[in-house]
């Protein structure tokens, strides 16, 4: 049981990331590939990857919404992953957040979970949170959301 376990998981491995290890593991920053060697011969392998990217503090001042500036914002964000080799990109909004949400949803990004948000408050107004994630790895086909936007590329601090 555990070998035939053991093959189909190799198996996958060398189908998925191990097939195009540069594509993988060396777009960007955050990930590498290192091997061990004996002789000359690979004798061990291990990867790092970012899986995911939390995108935060989304906030566009109130006479300035409307005119795409919170888009070009979070497809800077998502560009930013993909450079840096991330699978996707998650982040948290609260119900009452329709704008961020509605925002979120057309760029491509899918509700993940939701929950209750873990304080008093919380549980007796029944507030929930919901998570929401792009996969940037297009395995469940997000929308188009990396295009330019009217606004270019926003310049930030750090
Ligand atoms: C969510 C937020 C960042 C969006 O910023 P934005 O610059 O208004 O975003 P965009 O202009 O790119 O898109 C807003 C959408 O609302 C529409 N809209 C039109 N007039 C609007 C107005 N006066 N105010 C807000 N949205 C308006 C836009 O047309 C657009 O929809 P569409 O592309 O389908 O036409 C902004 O509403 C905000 O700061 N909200 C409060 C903070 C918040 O909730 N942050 C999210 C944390 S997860």
């Amino acid at each position: 049981m555990l070998g035939t376990l053991g093959r189909t998981y190799i198996q996958h491995c060398l189908n998925t990331d191990l097939r195009h290890i540069t594509a993988a593991y060396g777009a960007g920053a955050g990930a590498r590939f290192w091997v061990a060697e004996v002789d000359g011969c690979v004798v061990g392998t291990v990867g790092v990857r970012p899986v995911a990217l939390v995108l935060k503090r989304m906030s566009v001042r109130r006479g300035y919404r409307g005119q795409g500036i919170g888009t070009a914002l979070a497809r800077t964000a998502l560009a930013f992953a993909a450079q840096r080799g991330c699978k996707a990109v998650v982040l948290n909004t609260l119900m009452v957040q329709h704008e961020a949400r509605a925002l979120y949803e057309r760029l491509g990004f899918r509700r993940h979970r939701q929950y209750v948000l873990p304080t008093v408050y919380g549980y007796l107004a029944n507030c929930t949170i919901t998570m929401y994630r792009y996969e940037l790895d297009g395995s469940e086909g997000n929308g188009p959301a990396l295009g330019g936007g009217d606004w270019g590329t926003p310049t930030w601090t750090q």
